[in-house]
C-alpha cells in the first residue's frame, strides 16, 4: 500500500483538540471551561469517586499553547499537509460574551504558522470545552446555546479568515451522552431529560452554525464530525439482534439522521417521542444540513445483547475484554474491518456528501526506551485500517481524507494521561517530544513512493 493509492488530492492529516493539549488553562485572559471546572472539582480520597483516573488534570497536558511551533514542525516532518485542531471557546469569549484579544492573537499565530509551513488548518469550533459561565445558564440544555454559539462562530470565522476548513461540532453523541446522560464527562449532568434537550440543541447548532458560516463566506468548506462505531449482535438470536439494532440507533443514527434530513428515528424507539416537547416549528428543516463534508470518527466495534433488566432500552454491551484479546489501552477491540463497515453504512444513506475521516487511531501504554518508542501495534493498526479505507474507496465511496488521532499524546478525558494516542510521545513532566516509530512509519508512507505493507 502506498499513500499515492489514495489519490493526489487526498487530505492526509493529524488531529488534536484544545482542551486535551493546550494546558495554560487560565493564561492570558482565558476563562474557565467546563472541563477546567470538572478537573478542579475532584474531591475525596477514594479512587472510585475520582472523576478522572488518578485525579489527573487537563492543565498539565502537552503544553501546545507554548510548544505549538515544535508540534506543527513535527507534523510537517511526517509529511502531513493538514492539521486539525480546535479553538477553546473560553480563550475567545471567556464568559461567553466579551472578546479576549489575547485569545484571538494566539490562534492567529497558530494559523499563520501553519500557513508558513504550508499546512492547511482544519478548525473544530467545539471540541467539548464550553465556557463554564454558559454552563451556569444551562449549557447545552438551554436553547439559548444557539445564540451563544452564533456569536462565538461569527467572531472566529471573521478573525480567522485564513482558515478554509471548518467543523462545527466534535462528536455530539459523545459529549451529550457522556456529559448530559451518564455524567462521566463535563459538566457531569445525568438523565433522559437533560440528554434529550442537549441532543436537540446540539443537532440544531450544526444546521444553524453551518448557515452562519456560509453566510459570512460561501466558499468556506464546512462540515461537522460524528462518532460512528460498527455495532453487532453477540449472536443470531432474535432478541440479541434486536438489542444490537437499538444500540446502533443510539450510537450511529440518533445524531446523524436529523442532519441528513431524516428526522429523529422515533418510530424505531418509542422513548424518543419525549424529544417532541423540545421541538419547535422549523427545527426539522433547520437540522437538515447539506454539509460540505461528513467528518467520520471511528475506532472500534462494539457488541450487544438483550438485557431484560434495562427498563427502557433492554440492551447490554458485551465488553470487548470479555470476547477478545485484541485490545487497546482503552480496552477497545482492534477490529480493522469496522472502519470499512462504518464507511459503508454512511455511504448507504446516499447523501451525496463526501466523507473525511477526521479521527482514527489507537491508545497504547507507550514508553520511551533510549530515545525510541516501539509502538509496532500502532503501525499495524494504521496499516490495517488504511487498507480498509482503500477497500472502501475502491468500491467507489467518496472519501476525501484521513486524519490520524492524534498528533501527540494528550489528556484523554475521564481516562487521564495513561492511554496514549499520539504519533508523538509527550513526557508530561518535562514536555519533551519524541517521535514514535509510528510517526517514522507515517513519514515513510507519506514521503516516499515505497509500498508500506
Ligand atoms: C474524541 C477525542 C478522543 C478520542 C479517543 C474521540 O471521541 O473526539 O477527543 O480523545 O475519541 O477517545
Amino acid at each position: 500500500m502506498k499513500s499515492k493509492d489514495f489519490g493526489e488530492t487526498f487530505y492526509w492529516g493529524a488531529a488534536i483538540s484544545a482542551a486535551q493539549t493546550e494546558s495554560a488553562a487560565l493564561a492570558n485572559g482565558k476563562g474557565i471551561s467546563i472541563w477546567d471546572e470538572f478537573c478542579e472539582a475532584q474531591k475525596g480520597f477514594f479512587k472510585s469517586k475520582f472523576r478522572i483516573k488518578s485525579k489527573h488534570h487537563l492543565n498539565y497536558s502537552s503544553d501546545f499553547y507554548v510548544h505549538y511551533k515544535t508540534d506543527i514542525d513535527l507534523l510537517k516532518s511526517m509529511g502531513f499537509k493538514h492539521f486539525r485542531f480546535s479553538i477553546a471557546w473560553s480563550r475567545i469569549l471567556p464568559e461567553g460574551e466579551t472578546i479576549n484579544q489575547q485569545g484571538i492573537a494566539f490562534y492567529q499565530e497558530v494559523i499563520q504558522y501553519c500557513i508558513d509551513c504550508e499546512i492547511e488548518p482544519w478548525v473544530t469550533l467545539y471540541h467539548w470545552d464550553l465556557p463554564a459561565a454558559l454552563e451556569k445558564k444551562g449549557g447545552w440544555t438551554n436553547r439559548a446555546i444557539l445564540d451563544w454559539f452564533a456569536l462565538y462562530a461569527d467572531v472566529c470565522v471573521r478573525h480567522f479568515s485564513k482558515v478554509k476548513h471548518w467543523m462545527v461540532l466534535n462528536e455530539p453523541s459523545v459529549f451529550v451522552g457522556a456529559g448530559y446522560f451518564f455524567g462521566i464527562h463535563a459538566p457531569g449532568k445525568k438523565g433522559f431529560y437533560n440528554f434529550f434537550k442537549a441532543m436537540h440543541h446540539a443537532n440544531l447548532c450544526i444546521g444553524y452554525i453551518y448557515r452562519i458560516i456560509k453566510n459570512i463566506n460561501p466558499d468556506l468548506h464546512v462540515g461537522s464530525t460524528f462518532s460512528f462505531t460498527y455495532v453487532e449482535s453477540i449472536d443470531a438470536q432474535p432478541k440479541n439482534l434486536k438489542a444490537a439494532k437499538t444500540a446502533n440507533l443510539l450510537i450511529n443514527r440518533l445524531f446523524f439522521e436529523p442532519i441528513i434530513g431524516l428526522g429523529y428515528p422515533k418510530e424505531d424507539l418509542k422513548i424518543l417521542y419525549q424529544i417532541e416537547k423540545h421541538i419547535q416549528a422549523g427545527d426539522v428543516e433547520l437540522m437538515k444540513t447539506n454539509l460540505d463534508f461528513i467528518g467520520v470518527q471511528t475506532y472500534t466495534r462494539e457488541m450487544f445483547k438483550h438485557n431484560a433488566l434495562n427498563p427502557f432500552l433492554k440492551i447490554k454491551q458485551v465488553p470487548a475484554q470479555h470476547r477478545t484479546n485484541e485490545l487497546t489501552a482503552m480496552n477497545w477491540e482492534i477490529f480493522p474491518p469496522s472502519i470499512y463497515h462504518v464507511l459503508k453504512m454512511i455511504d448507504n444513506y446516499q447523501t451525496g456528501i463526501p466523507m473525511v475521516i477526521t479521527e482514527n487511531g489507537i491508545a497504547l501504554m507507550d514508553e520511551v526506551e533510549n530515545g525510541v518508542v516501539r509502538d509496532a501495534q500502532r503501525i499495524e493498526y494504521f496499516k490495517n485500517h488504511l487498507k480498509q479505507v482503500k477497500r472502501a474507496k475502491s468500491e467507489g465511496m467518496d472519501i476525501r481524507g484521513y486524519f490520524a488521532w492524534s498528533l501527540m499524546d494528550n489528556f484523554e478525558w475521564a481516562e487521564g494521561y495513561h492511554p496514549r494516542f499520539g504519533l508523538v510521545h509527550i513526557d508530561f513532566e518535562t514536555k519533551e517530544r519524541t517521535l514514535k516509530n509510528s510517526g517514522h512509519w507515517f513519514r515513510s508512507f507519506l514521503k516516499t513512493d515505497e509500498s508500506q505493507d
